[in-house]
């Protein structure tokens, strides 16, 4: 197997692109997938502050390698989500990549900062974990971003991550999250703009880009996330995807391309309507935020703990 562009011995060949490369060649094909993400969807202005949410997965420290050989000015934020011995690894992983390359690493604790973790949060508002989790992480990534003065939060949703969320959100006809999903949501008022600048690049491809370039990443899955749909979503596609390279690919950019636009204006009409969280102040559609509320519910004293992995929450 050889590099389809310098000919030498490759490392990885990557049907989808029909192609295999070395690892200098590979490492300028993550390069140029992230360029031209960003070209295409115009979610970086040079000059624009970038605050890149890392968890210590692949994605996320990659993305962050990235934009920061590619020259963005890029900070990392890591949120510690109380989840037993798998927070405590990730959140190390993430310092020691920022300490390794200079890089700012600003962090948020839950238990400390907001005072409740993902176990409790989920238990109190009666919610799944990764539900609870993902109204916190979105809540915090922009109240982190609009406070510190970035212009840009960035997250490491994969192509992977992307079409899986794209299958389940189509499998229910969910207008309002088809509406939301694109590469890229427009700043507005009280809300950074959201970016995925690996939106082109897989999963395998951002397992290989650690590997190749000695990034140590967080190897385990959250505990709370087993038996999560979308991992399911994830097996379905990459079955597809053996018998079609590509598949997955094109039921993402042509969704973006053809349908995504029939779906938006709901949700540029949603965020026109917003007003202030009477608690701090974030846009939501009337009275308190839903994190508040969350948060309001998890920090009551009769809030029951409860034990995940090892280590007792
Ligand atoms: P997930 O929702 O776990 O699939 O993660 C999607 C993206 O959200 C990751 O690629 C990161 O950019 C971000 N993220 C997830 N967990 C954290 C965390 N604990 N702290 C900061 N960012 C995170
Ligand atoms: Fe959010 Fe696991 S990372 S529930
Ligand atoms: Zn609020």
């Amino acid at each position: 197997m050889k590099c389809r562009r310098c000919r030498e011995p490759a490392i990885i060949d990557l049907r989808r692109h029909n192609a295999a490369f070395c690892k200098d060649c590979f490492w300028r094909h993550c390069h140029e997938q992230v360029k031209r993400a960003i070209h295409d969807f115009d979610m970086i202005e040079r000059g624009e502050r970038v605050l890149v949410a890392v968890s210590g997965g692949k994605d996320s420290l990659a993305l962050w390698h990235i934009l920061h050989e590619l020259g963005y000015a890029a900070e990392g934020l890591y949120l510690g989500l109380g989840i037993g011995d798998y927070s405590d690894e990730s959140g190390r992983f993430a310092r020691d990549f920022a300490t390794r390359f200079g890089l700012v690493l600003h962090e948020v604790d839950l238990p400390g900062d907001v005072g409740f973790d993902i176990p409790d949060g989920s238990r109190a508002a009666r919610r799944a974990p990764c539900s609870a989790c993902g109204l916190s992480k979105r809540h915090l990534f922009n109240q982190a971003a609009t406070q510190l003065g970035f212009d840009v939060v960035a997250t490491g949703h994969n192509l992977d991550d992307e079409a899986a969320v794209l299958f389940g959100n189509t499998l229910r006809w969910d207008a309002e999250y088809l509406g939301r999903q694109y590469p890229v949501l427009p700043a507005a008022e009280g809300f950074a703009k959201k970016v995925k600048p690996l939106v082109r690049l897989g999963e395998r491809e951002m397992a290989a880009y650690c590997v190749t370039q000695r990034i140590d990443y967080i190897l385990d899955e959250c505990p709370m996330a087993v038996g999560n749909r979308h991992l399911h979503y994830k097996e379905l596609l990459n079955r597809l995807e053996d018998s079609s390279p590509g598949a997955k690919a094109a039921f993402l950019f042509h969704f973006f391309d053809k349908a995504h636009q029939h779906f938006a204006d709901a949700v540029v009409e949603e965020r026109d309507a917003l007003e202030a969280c009477t608690v701090c102040g974030s846009p939501t559609p009337a009275g308190e935020c839903a994190f508040c509320r969350l948060q309001a519910r998890a920090t009551r004293s009769d809030a029951i703990p409860v034990s995940i992995g090892r280590r007792p929450v």
